[in-house]
């Protein structure tokens, strides 16, 4: 299993990962309502934001893009395959230290409020807590001693 930066030329396989998933299940015309698009990722990952793919077996199975400008995890997601293998939590790890080492001592995120799906949980295991729901959104947020 290797871990390495996302360039621009990922993009395609991040949005394979992000239709993929079998929970927070989104279509791309459902992302695109919700700012992430190929454009989108392209812009960001071009000014403030960064990302990381984890590979095994020469595939693309998860990645994780954090923004520095507001100390944002932005978007996070591993293939349902290869779920439970501790892939998330390391993506998170790498991008929580990244946008630590940019001065961010709060980090946060959003998320469904369903605390039924894997995402909830995972949160709370690597240290997040609930901040607030609100129109149906769960902000999430860790700080950093
Ligand atoms: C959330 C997600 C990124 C986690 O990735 P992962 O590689 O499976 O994460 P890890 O293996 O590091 O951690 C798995 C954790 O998920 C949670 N989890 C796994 N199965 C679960 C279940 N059936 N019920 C509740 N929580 C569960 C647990 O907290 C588990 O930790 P544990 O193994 O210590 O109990 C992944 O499930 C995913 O891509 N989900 C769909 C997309 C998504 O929800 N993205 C994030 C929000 S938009």
């Amino acid at each position: 299993m290797k871990f390495r930066e996302i360039g621009l030329i990922d993009i395609s396989a991040i949005f394979s990962i992000r239709l993929a998933t079998d929970e927070n299940k989104f279509t791309y015309e459902e992302l695109v309502q919700h700012g992430i698009s190929h454009e989108s990722v392209r812009n960001k990952l071009l000014t403030t934001c960064k990302g990381w793919l984890c590979e095994t077996n020469n595939m693309e199975v998860g990645f994780i893009i954090a923004d520095k400008s507001s100390g944002e995890i932005w978007l996070l997601a591993v293939l349902p395959q290869y779920i439970n293998k501790k892939i998330g939590s390391q993506l998170l790890n790498i991008a929580e230290n990244w946008l630590i080492s940019e001065g961010h001592k709060r980090l946060w995120l959003i998320t469904d409020p369903d605390k039924n799906l894997r995402a909830y949980s995972f949160y709370l295991k690597n240290g997040w807590l609930e901040r607030k729901i609100e129109n149906g959104i769960l902000y999430m947020e860790k700080a950093i001693d």
